[in-house]
Parts: structure tokens; sequence; C-alpha cells
């Protein structure tokens, strides 16, 4: 099976690490080897971290589209160059694994339908809450379920800000500072604490779970960048503590947004510290569930991009799932401020 990789930073490096390093078991899964021939990436001679050598690096996309190669990973980010990419591989027959929630929150659509007519896969495992696997639990494993509400931190950046602010004392800028250092960050700390990158990922699963194409226009997000050591100690002393999270809620109209909620210290979401991110799904079999991990890192998440990769390998393209209808977003979000 041959692969190109678009991207190779701190994600794109990540997926080269676990193929390597768990060669034989996924072969074994594959039934063949799982070949980088390509790598599109902007800097050809960079130095990495990461033995590229039997690989053609290349800074001109069209070496990828005239490549012959059965699935592009897609971790290089970006949105309308990086659709108009995605587009042609498709369209060509190719498979596509992305982690780009950016991307998929704006044009999902688009693409599955692109996707679809070409009988190919378009998979994102690591596009909400990195290693987390959420994506196919909810697609997959929770299907029988009506699914009445969502409920997730899914920004690491923020979780780790508001933890080192509630249990380590610290301020939101050394907090905000350690987070970038850290790379849990995106190149633009912006949309991680004013909880656009948390609006993306609740949108994506919002879709997923209520089987409605939902507009990212619709879902209003409040990041975290007015709080203060005030707030989350007058939180603390009543027994709360404040989280970022994207809430989905379906009853007979459909609710969704992120903003800073107060948790009771003993709900399931409030001791989920630092980068970690967490995901609650309340479906009407299943009830309850809950999945945590971590939501960002080069390892973790190239976690999920393989996976997707041995999914696309190993299974027949049957139909992306796509849902018919638009959601009407009906705001509740007053009702969400405790929990
Ligand atoms: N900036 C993101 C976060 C990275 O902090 O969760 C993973 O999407």
């Amino acid at each position: 099976m041959k692969i190109a990789v678009l991207g190779m930073g701190t994600v794109g490096t990540g997926v080269v690490k676990v193929l390597n390093t768990n060669k034989e078991k996924i072969q074994s899964l594959i039934g063949g080897d799982v070949t980088i021939t390509h790598v599109f990436a902007k800097n050809v001679d960079k130095a990495r971290d990461v033995d590229l050598s039997d690989i053609e690096i290349t800074d001109d996309i069209n070496d990828i589209y005239n490549a012959d190669i059965d699935a592009a990973v897609e971790v290089m980010g970006g949105i309308d160059h990086t659709y108009e990419i995605i587009l042609q591989l498709l369209n060509k027959g190719v498979h596509v694994v992305t982690a780009n929630k950016d991307l998929l929150a704006e044009r999902i659509d688009d693409l599955t339908a692109a996707a679809n007519e070409n009988n190919v896969h378009l998979n994102y495992e690591a596009a909400v809450a990195g290693g987390v696997p959420i994506i196919r639990t909810i697609e997959n494993s929770l299907n029988a379920n009506q699914i009445s509400e969502v409920m997730g931190i899914l920004n690491g950046t923020t979780n780790y800000i508001l933890t080192k602010m509630t249990v380590d004392g610290w301020s939101y800028d050394d907090a905000l500072e350690d987070a970038k250092e850290k790379g849990y960050a995106e190149a633009d700390p912006t949309n991680d604490v004013e909880g656009i990158d948390a609006l993306r990922k609740i949108v994506l699963l919002s879709r997923l779970s209520f089987n409605k194409k939902v507009d990212i226009k619709d879902v209003p997000s409040t990041g975290i960048s007015n709080v203060d050591a005030t707030d989350i100690q007058l939180a603390k002393d009543l027994g709360y503590i404040m989280k970022l999270v994207g809430i989905g809620k379906y009853d007979d109209s459909i609710s969704a947004s992120v903003e800073p909620i107060f948790f009771k210290a003993d709900h399931q979401l409030a001791s989920v510290n630092y980068e970690k991110n967490a995901v609650y799904v309340n479906g009407n079999a299943v009830g309850e569930t809950m999945y945590y991990g971590p939501g960002a890192g080069s390892l973790e998440t190239a976690s999920a991009v393989v996976s997707d990769l041995i999914h696309v390998l190993t299974h027949p393209a049957r139909g992306n799932f796509q849902p018919d209808e638009e959601a009407v977003i009906e705001n509740k979000a007053v009702e969400y401020q405790y929990y």
C-alpha cells in the first residue's frame, strides 16, 4: 500500500514513527506493507527527527496528484488551499485521512459528498480530541442509539490553563505561555482561548451524534480569555470547577455551544485535568458513556491517524457518513451554566 503524507510537522513525524515502530503489527493487519512513497512539505530540506531517506519529498502538489498512491494523510492544516488539494485527491480515487478540524468543521459535507461520489474513504479520527477514539465510536459503536447529549472538554490548551489556575494557582498568562511551550496550543492560540478550536470539534461531534448537517455559524462560542483568578477561586470556594466545554443536546430541538461551565467538583468532567480531553455521550440504549485521553501530541494524534489509515486499507469504501438534513440550532445556552 502506497501512501503520501501531506505535512511533516508534529503529527506528520508522529505518523512516520508509529508506522515504523508498529510495522509488523500493522503489516499483519493490512496483509502487506504500508510504504510512504511521497511527502508534501513546504520546507523540503528541513532536518527532521525521522528518517525520510527513501521518500520523495516535494513542495510541488502536482507530484502528489501524479503519484501512484492508495491513500493520502493530510496533517498540514489550512482551509481553502487544503480543501482544493483534498478534493483533487478524492476525485482521483485516493482515500484521504485528515486531522484537519478547521477545514472539516467548515466543509465536511462537501468533502464527504466528493468522497462518496468517488467511492473512497474520508476518515478523520484525529480531528477531535486527538488520540481519544471518539469519531468511529459515535459513528459506528454507538450508532444503534438516539444520542441526546454529547459534551466534552475538547481543547487541551484551555483545559491546561484552567487546571494550572485552579489546581496550581498559576496566572492565566503564565499558564498560556507554558501551554504554548509544551506544544498544545494552535499556531495562533487565539483559536484555543476564544473557544474556536472547541467549536470546530463540537460541530463535528454534533453532526455525527444527531445525524444532521451543522453550520458552524449557528453555534455560539465563548472562550476563557476573560476568566481571571478571582472567578476560579470564587467557584472553588463554592465547590465548583470551571471547564471549557463543547455541548450538543437533542430533545425536540438541537442546542449547541462552547462555553466555560461550572461543574460540581465530583462531576466526572471536573477531574479531567491539564491537557487531557474527555467526551461524554448519552445514548438512549447505552445510557451514559465517557471517553478520556490525550487531546494533542505527536504520537498521540498519530495513533488516531494511523488507525484511520489501517481502517481505510482494510475496509471497503461503502459510503462515508452523510446526514441529509440541516440542523436547526436553538440555543438554550443559559441552561448550561452549572452541572
Ligand atoms: N490546540 C489543540 C488543543 C490541539 O489544545 O487541544 C489539538 O487539537
